[in-house]
């Protein structure tokens, strides 16, 4: 039997755990919130959820947060990472009207946190675009942008003192392929080739806008720091043939390359060869202009350096392939490649999912070499479980043991510079489209009691083991066993 061995993570790295408000909160219409895109489409269109459900009243944590956060302390973590309800605080979409009962609601959340000695992380926008401003076009109309930002300094005002680190945008690349350029996400506008790039254009300037106002009006008093967060899958060549090489290339600069380039490379701006495809590209379909925006060069300036730290989601591997066959345009048309998971990758049973850890090590050192080694804060990673999931969830334990040893590796063995992990999810929530039927949970929430009771999972003891010793034990203990 192999000997034991342990892995040490490095003394100042920090452990945490995600959720995110509309997934989590309920209250959907309480004390003075107005809809969200969320709220509107769960309610108009129920067929396109799992079951018919919504986030009304979901995990109920606008009422219950002081039981969340007596869960977090358990895990032992040092930090949480929620998001602020736009329509909570501002109800309108700006600023003209303060919504007090949604300040307080956060102020109560931050406050308590801090008190338990666990660090409020705060993002700005995890998708619950007040339906107001979607109703003028959301991401797509360039005038977002703006509202965000002003959005963005109410925050910083009213929670700056004691939020240290911000987040201004959830996974920019997610609302644009699925809630733009595809109807997986709300609003659903299916756009694609067109209405991803741009209402990923008006998210890239929403994030610098917001990055700026706190650089100029806040950083000095409130000294903390702010950052954007990318969800990145690892593309790995279907072969070792140059064709797929290079399209696996192609497609990282085109992925994860689209919203990190213009903020993390030297040179700023959408990475060379997107611009030149999709320009090329657009105008041999008869476009008479690209389907890319562009940057104005004053944009290019700001953009680049406009994030104190590089937030990573990561969850999965796609093994990506020469040549694509769908009807343009598409995103991944313009990449000309098509993705897949290799089937020999293992599932863990989840359909969604594949188990791919490294995955995780070459994605860690595919930034570090294209973005000059910057600071990597990673921001989520779970597995989803099914319906037929217990409360003896070996297969997110095996999960998460595997990503943060290759995360490990990474960081000890190859010096990419990631300094915090963070655990998606503190509990199961409504999973977007497909409701409650997949769980990334730590704790199981039984959405059938109207207490909405929670539960630790074998996972949830796992995570703190780690948290606690802050070292990785392989094989997994025994007493996590049985
Ligand atoms: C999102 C979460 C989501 C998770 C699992 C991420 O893309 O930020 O809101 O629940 O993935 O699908």
């Amino acid at each position: 039997m192999a000997k034991p061995t342990t892995v040490h993570f490095p003394k100042n790295f920090k452990f945490g755990v995600s959720t995110s408000a509309y997934q989590i909160e309920g209250g959907w219409n309480e004390d003075g919130k107005s809809e969200s895109i969320w709220d509107y489409y769960t309610h108009t269109f129920p067929q396109r959820i799992v079951n018919l459900t919504s986030g009304d009243i979901s995990c109920d944590s606008y009422h219950k947060f002081e039981e969340d956060i007596a869960n977090i302390k358990r895990l032992k973590v040092q930090f949480y990472r929620f998001s602020i309800s736009w329509c909570r605080i501002l109800p309108s979409g700006h600023p003209n009207k303060i919504n007090h009962a949604g300040i307080d609601y956060y102020n109560r959340l931050i406050n308590a946190l801090i008190q338990n000695n666990i660090e409020p992380v705060a993002t700005l926008f995890h998708w619950d675009i007040p339906l107001s401003i979607n109703n003028l076009g959301g991401w797509c109309n360039p005038i977002t942008s703006d509202y965000f930002a002003s959005y963005a300094r109410v925050c910083f005002k009213h929670f700056g003192d004691r939020v240290k680190t911000w987040i201004t945008i959830n996974e920019p690349i997610l609302i644009a392929m699925r809630a733009y350029g595809g109807a997986q996400l709300a609003p659903a506008y299916d756009s694609k080739g067109i209405g991803s790039y741009l209402s990923g254009h008006g998210e890239l300037l929403g994030h610098m806008k917001a990055y700026h106002i706190y650089d100029k009006e806040f950083r000095a008093i409130q000294k903390g720091r702010i950052g954007i967060t990318n969800d990145a899958r690892w593309g790995e060549p279907a072969t070792q043939t140059p064709e797929d090489i290079e399209a696996a290339e192609r497609y990282m600069q085109m992925d994860l390359g689209w919203f990190a380039h213009p903020i993390f490379s030297k040179e700023g701006n959408y990475p060379l060869i997107m611009r030149e495809l999709i320009d090329t590209v657009s105008k041999n379909q008869g476009f008479d202009q690209s389907r890319l925006p562009k940057f104005t060069p004053e944009e290019i300036q700001l953009l680049k350096g406009s994030s104190d730290f590089f937030g990573l989601n990561h969850y999965n591997t796609v093994a990506v392939k020469h040549g694509n066959t769908e009807v343009p345009p598409t995103n991944e048309n313009d990449i000309n490649c098509t993705t897949f998971y290799d089937p020999s990758w293992k599932t863990n049973g989840s359909e969604l999912f594949r188990v791919v850890p490294w995955g995780f090590r070459k994605l860690l050192n595919w930034i570090k070499n294209e973005y000059n080694n910057p600071e990597v804060i990673v921001f989520e990673n779970g597995f989803a479980g099914n319906d037929t999931e217990t409360l003896n969830d070996i297969d997110r334990i095996d999960y998460m043991r595997s990503y943060m040893a290759a995360m490990s590796d990474a960081i000890l063995k190859d010096n990419c510079r990631v300094t915090g992990y963070t655990f998606w999810t503190l509990m199961d929530n409504f999973e977007w489209q497909d409701g409650y039927t997949v769980k990334f949970g730590l704790h199981h929430v039984d959405f059938k009691d109207p207490n909405r009771k929670r539960t630790p999972k074998r996972s949830a003891f796992v995570y703190q083991d780690i948290v606690v010793t802050r070292c990785l034990t392989n094989p997994i203990p025994d007493r996590f066993l049985h």
